[in-house]
């Protein structure tokens, strides 16, 4: 079983935002291979690739259209395996997207299954309609109106959790978990490291899919996350994968600590690590796409808990930032004190134990975007979520609380220099999505000469992130009540890094929880010290026993 990944920092690629290599304003493989010394210099040990699959991009590759080759926008195979060769002679690790709970409509498996040809006819998850057309169950979708549409040519309607792109797959047919060994074996033998695995928690449905009786906000939710059949089904999935020298990282939704146990606890887990949520909820009603001020405590609370409660028996991911969530200066920091509240930010999630993910843009501290109108916003979640708002808070309010959820914040495209479209693609060429037009102050190759810049404290974050007190060290939260702070350490074999977070604008004093009298200052976003915690001040501390 894999330990290798234990003390290694991710680093997430959403592939069409990050880098243009061909110049027609989409982000490609030719620009990730520009980018590999980036990588490397800012020390991280792998990397995560969101989908880079064929996909008709209902949304952006999570809608599989060929498991078994590259998106053309992006490049060929012969290109994705010089890459993975290029990053392995570097020493680092390739993670792929896997994404099996649905597939585009558009996969020759789902064409074949709505025309009831075999073996495919029971692929995917159909069912007549109920008296008078009524849908099956009355289930939501989480991205676009109910769950359920209706197929004309099979006469039937089928379940999308997601976009109706998105049918879901019947995984309780073994010749679909069949498909997934066999999708896993051939980006394995090609030489990838392991998978992030797209709302893997998703797969099994309850027996029956049972109408939802209560009123969630998203009915039939609890009907499929953590199903009947998960553990089953992943142990299957683990038989394949344990074969090779790999990591597998689940995301899930609704997970909790004690449950994540169930399925990454110990020599038999079937996962090893979960993306979960609970820490990017601190400023969330409900559901993600209604924002209530940021609460500190939320925060401290999930992270702690995760903390406690894996400690010696399953393994954290760490992560402030992907491809679903706005930017998260934007969200826990200020935009105000951009540069103080990131380093803060960095140096509160990386110290803790566990792998840790940096998206990309998060280490150069990219903001959210505004844009004019909801048709600016190419995505169909954040257009759902408006729809939904806009019935209940009117457009024009709907509109400002779109522009605080919106996972197309997250999307834009890296900014790398100060000139024309952010070094992005080539000046001329229109890039997919706008760049966020702050990056005339925010890009990598200002960052690069500044010492004290936020992308040069993560290189030294990722650096300190190898010492052993990270990878091994005891976590223990102080004040956890504590309105301002958010403040712990870590100890292993009488070294202690204690870390303080301010989260707050307000200067405000600070008890240490025992006497720094013999500490070092290892990492803080302000020079000197002083009595009182400045703006978003961040201090970690080194104290070593006597
Ligand atoms: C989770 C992915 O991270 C997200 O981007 C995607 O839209 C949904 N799963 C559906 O695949």
């Amino acid at each position: 079983m894999a330990e290798w990944f234990k003390d290694m920092t991710f680093y997430h690629i959403w592939p069409r935002s990050f880098m243009d290599g061909n110049g027609d304003g989409v982000g490609d493989l030719k620009g990730v291979r520009e980018k590999l010394d980036y990588l490397q210099d800012l020390g991280v040990d792998g990397i995560w690739f969101s989908p880079l699959y064929p996909s008709p991009n209902a949304d952006y590759g999570y809608d599989v259209a060929d498991y078994r080759d590259i998106h053309p926008e992006f490049g060929t195979l012969e290109e994705f395996k010089a890459l993975l060769d290029e990053a392995h002679a570097r020493g680092m690790k390739v993670l792929m997207d896997l994404v099996v709970n649905h597939t585009s409509d558009e996969h020759p498996w789902f064409q074949a299954s709505r025309r009831r040809e075999e073996p495919y006819t029971d692929y995917y998850i159909w069912r007549p309609a109920r008296k008078n057309g009524r849908h099956p169950n009355n289930w939501d979708s989480i991205f676009e109106g109910k769950a359920w549409e209706w197929d004309e040519v099979r006469g039937e309607y089928y379940l999308h959790l997601f976009a109706k792109k998105q049918p879901d797959l019947n995984m309780d047919n073994p010749a679909v978990r069949k498909e997934v060994e066999d999708i896993c074996r051939f980006w394995l033998d090609l030489g990838v490291d392991g998978f992030r695995e797209d709302v893997i928690t998703f797969i099994s449905k309850a027996d029956g899919l049972p109408d939802d009786r209560l009123m969630p906000a998203v009915k039939g939710l609890r009907h499929y996350s953590n199903g009947p059949r998960l553990h089953e089904y992943l142990a299957q999935f683990r038989k394949v994968t344990e074969q090779y020298d790999c990591i597998t990282v689940g995301e899930a939704p609704r997970m909790t600590p004690r449950k994540a146990l169930e399925f990454i606890g110990g020599e038999d887990r079937v996962l090893d690590m979960f993306i979960h949520f609970q820490h990017m909820t601190a400023d969330c009603f409900m559901v993600d796409y209604i924002r209530r001020p940021f609460s500190l405590r939320k925060l401290k609370s999930a992270m702690s808990a995760w903390q406690y409660e894996l400690r010696g028996k399953g393994w954290n991911a760490l992560y402030l930032e992907n491809h679903d969530h706005p930017r998260v200066i934007s969200r826990y920091g200020s935009e105000k004190y951009r540069v103080e509240s990131g380093k803060m930010l960095a140096a509160m999630y990386l110290l803790q134990q566990g792998t840790a993910f940096v998206y990309q843009g998060q280490e150069l501290g990219m903001t959210d975007l505004d844009l004019p109108s909801i048709e600016d916003y190419p995505d169909v979640s954040t257009r759902m979520n408006y729809e939904r708002l806009k019935k209940l808070v009117g457009a024009k309010r709907a509109l400002r609380w779109t522009k605080q959820a919106t996972r197309v914040s997250a999307r834009t495209p890296v900014q790398w220099t100060g000139e024309e479209n952010g070094g992005f693609c080539p000046p001329g060429v229109e890039p997919w999505l706008r760049v966020n037009p702050n990056y005339t102050e925010i890009n990598a190759a200002d960052q690069e000469r500044d010492p004290d810049s936020l992308l040069n404290f993560y290189k030294a974050l990722l650096r300190f992130r190898k010492e052993p007190v990270i990878r091994y060290g005891k976590y223990r939260e102080y004040f956890p009540a504590g309105k301002w702070f958010y403040i712990y350490d870590r100890t292993y074999k009488g070294e202690k890094i204690l870390v303080v977070c301010s989260f707050t604008e307000l200067q405000v004093a600070f008890q240490p929880p025992y006497s720094l009298k013999n500490a070092e200052k290892l990492f803080g976003n302000y020079p000197g010290l002083t009595d009182a915690m400045r703006p978003y001040e961040v201090r970690v501390y080194r104290l070593r026993d006597e």
